[in-house]
């Protein structure tokens, strides 16, 4: 396992937390299939799904920010679009090499760290001031 659902952040917004979640499952299921070997093909099922989570992710955020005014709305984004640029050359390179290798050093070396630091900085930053606007 790359991380117990248990070590992520929370924050003060529990459908965010549900979220974040669902997303490590995904990593969680992604990096045990190229641990333990498995098939290109399951592999990349996997790779896509956790792509296409992320892109839910990151928009379901933004919808949040933009309908109550986030101050910081451009810099939050900023960095969601920063990572969905990495993606996409990460989904460029896989189509050429297949290479699962690739996937697991991003995964562990970019992807992960600044998952954490994210939820720690820009989505409880953002979280709390939803709150004050969204109960759940
Ligand atoms: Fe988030
Ligand atoms: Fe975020």
């Amino acid at each position: 396992m790359l991380l117990d659902v248990s070590q992520i952040p929370k924050v003060a917004l529990d459908r965010m937390n549900r979220v974040h979640e669902e997303e490590i499952n995904l990593l969680n299921q992604l990096f045990e299939a190229i641990d333990q070997g498995k098939d290109i093909n399951e592999i990349e099922r996997l790779f896509k799904a956790f792509v296409e989570d992320v892109k839910k992710h990151f928009s379901s955020e933004q919808e949040m920010m933009e309908q109550f005014n986030f101050f910081a709305y451009p810099m939050h984004r900023g960095e969601h679009d920063m990572v969905l640029g990495q993606l996409t050359n990460l989904e460029k390179k896989w189509e050429k090499e297949k290479n699962p290798e690739l996937i697991k050093a991003y995964i562990e070396n970019e992807f992960l760290p600044w998952l954490m630091n994210h939820i720690q900085t820009m989505d409880t930053v953002t979280a709390h001031f939803l709150s004050h606007f969204i109960r759940d």
